[in-house]
């Protein structure tokens, strides 16, 4: 099963796609995971895209497309995937439809107040990228990775300015892909709010039908 994860930024598709994969055994691909990656690393790309990621911005088109050609030409994706946070632009989801056609466009609706707060509060995992929230996830102890000790950040684009053109960015760049995926009968819209529990069970439900 080929999945796209849609949504604002902060509806929680990072944490509804590491509960998703167990269950389905699928891998997780997310592009804002393979650019922080390339970031920490120093990468060419990474020297590229930290500007535009700390200030809220879309990496350009031919950047982001030819990052995920090159993951979905990999050995794990045979099954399927799960692509959280791509396509974000018309341009991407017509570049993915020639790489591979996705099956369905899952997209998670949460209000601006409701995302607000929980960029505000995610604290992220700087060594496993598990992820947190200060207050509806808490870790066992404050600042430390429940899974492996390591020490909880808070992401550059969680600041209040970046918040803010993400938001932005999202309502004039990425929801017309909601309408997109709707004409073309690939849309599942799932109610966003609620425990993540929650959440995945109406994906599940969504996704069975
Ligand atoms: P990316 O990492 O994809 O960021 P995003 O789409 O803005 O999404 P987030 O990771 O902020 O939110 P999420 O929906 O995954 O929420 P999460 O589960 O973490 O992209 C970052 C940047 O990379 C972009 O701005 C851009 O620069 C670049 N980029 C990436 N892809 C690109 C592309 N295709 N094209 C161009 N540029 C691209 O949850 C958020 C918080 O809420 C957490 O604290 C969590 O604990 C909490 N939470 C989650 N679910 C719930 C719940 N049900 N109840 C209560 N709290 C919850």
């Amino acid at each position: 099963m080929k999945l796209i994860f849609l949504g604002p930024p902060g509806a929680g598709k990072g944490t509804i796609s590491d509960l998703a994969v167990v269950k389905l055994g699928l891998p997780h691909i997310s592009t804002g995971d393979l650019f922080r990656a390339a970031v920490k690393n120093g990468t060419p790309l990474g020297l590229k895209v930290k500007d535009i990621m700390a200030s809220g911005g879309l990496v350009p088109d031919e950047l982001t497309i030819a990052l995920v050609k090159e993951r979905l030409a990999q050995k794990d994706v045979a099954k399927g995937w799960i692509l959280d946070g791509f396509p974000r632009t018309i341009p991407q989801a017509e570049a993915l439809d020639k790489i591979a056609a996705a099956d369905k466009a899952v997209n998670f609706d949460v209000a601006d107040e409701i995302v607000i707060g929980r960029l505000s509060g995610r604290r992220v995992c700087r060594s496993c990228g598990k992820i947190y929230h200060e207050k509806n996830m808490p870790p066992k102890k404050a600042g430390v990775c429940d899974v492996d000790g390591g020490e909880l950040y808070i992401r550059d684009d969680d600041k209040e300015a970046a918040i803010k053109v993400r938001l932005d960015t999202y309502r004039k760049q990425t929801a017309p892909l909601i309408e997109w995926y709707g004409k073309k009968g690939k849309l599942l819209a799932i109610d966003g709010v609620g425990a993540p529990a929650e959440v995945l069970g109406r994906f599940e439900k969504a996704i069975k039908k």
